[in-house]
């Protein structure tokens, strides 16, 4: 079963690239960049993967990509999950990162662009595989920081295929961040937002009807909501659902309590995905293994969500991908 889904054709649309940083590259970044951790060892670390919620996992997240100060510790970084990816049978990577997370300990934008585009062009050339880089804002800095951000982007524009919006969800609506959506719209960039993961389905609406965005990040809450399944549904609004980060970050018990099985019977347009492979314990093939085990999903379903993940791709906006 590995062996079919791994040969499945698929795209990841939900990685954020920082959540590929596994413990030994941490350390070895640390040590190239006179970077202190605050864990004495790859063990001590990997004990801090004991999450309670998002919050908790954020809070490791951000404290560890300390280590990424150069170009090179950037395409490093991508180059390693773009390797993986391709064994995986990944064709495009719609790959995620925080600009502000980096900007605001003092790393320029140019830095963390220019390694990822570097990381994506060699694997373009090695592997086949496409890349395309969506900046997400911060959620819990304020609207006008995120709205800065979109302004040095701007700057980058050719590197840069669309925004998302991700960080501690509840307490932070997608409507504060109306204004700087509408921006990027008119900058032609394509929209997706982190959504009922943690919030509400209130914030899945929001996301749809004041963002404007084309797909929804996770999205599961919306299960609690049978006129917002129509609408998905209808709207052919694709969901990147990562179930892995679900079950370890608590926001389901189990993986059999995953609302996948709802969301499929709504007929809504799911996409299998990472999110932050090193810190949740697979990569894309476990996700789509985990959820087959938990389900018995037979190799058409199987089928059927890869397929999905190319067709929810903006990879039919790039020439020749
Ligand atoms: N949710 C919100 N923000 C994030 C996540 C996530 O799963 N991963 C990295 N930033
Ligand atoms: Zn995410």
């Amino acid at each position: 079963m590995i062996e079919f889904i791994r040969g499945l054709p698929k795209a990841e649309l939900h990685l954020h690239i920082e959540g590929t940083l596994e413990p030994q590259m941490a350390f070895d970044l640390a040590k190239r960049n006179g970077v202190a951790l605050p864990y004495a060892n790859v063990e001590a670390l990997t004990q801090a993967y004991n999450f309670s919620d998002l919050q908790s996992f954020l809070n490791l997240y951000y404290a560890c990509m300390d280590v990424l100060r150069r170009s090179e510790d950037f395409a490093d970084l991508a180059s390693a999950y773009l390797q993986r990816a391709a064994a995986d049978g990944v064709q495009h990577v719609e790959m995620f990162f925080d600009p502000q997370a980096h900007v605001n300990r003092g790393i320029p934008l140019r830095v963390v662009i220019e390694g990822l585009s570097s990381a994506a062009s060699a694997a373009r050339e090695r592997y086949g595989i496409s890349v395309l880089l969506i900046a997400c804002f911060l959620r819990d800095r304020p609207a006008t920081e995120a709205m800065s951000t979109l302004e040095a982007l701007a700057e980058h524009r050719d590197a840069i295929h669309g925004v998302g919006l991700d960080s501690a969800e509840l307490g932070h609506p997608p409507s504060d961040f109306a204004e700087v959506f509408a921006a990027a719209g008119e900058m032609g960039l394509h929209r997706v937002a982190h959504a009922g993961e943690e919030g509400p389905p209130d914030y899945i609406w929001q996301a749809l009807d004041v963002l404007g965005v084309e797909r929804v990040d996770h999205g599961i809450r919306a299960a609690e909501d049978p006129a917002l399944l129509r609408r998905l549904a209808v709207d052919k609004i694709p969901l990147t659902v990562c179930p892995l980060s679900n079950v370890r970050l608590k926001c389901v018990e189990n993986l059999s309590d995953h609302p996948l099985p709802a969301l499929l019977d709504a007929g809504v347009v799911v996409t299998v995905n990472s999110d932050d492979p090193a810190y949740f314990g697979g990569y894309v093939v476990d996700n789509y293994v985990a959820l087959q085990r938990a389900f018995d999903l037979d190799t058409a379903t199987l089928e059927q969500l890869a397929r999905n993940s190319l067709d929810a791709s903006f990879r039919g906006d790039v020439r020749g991908s």
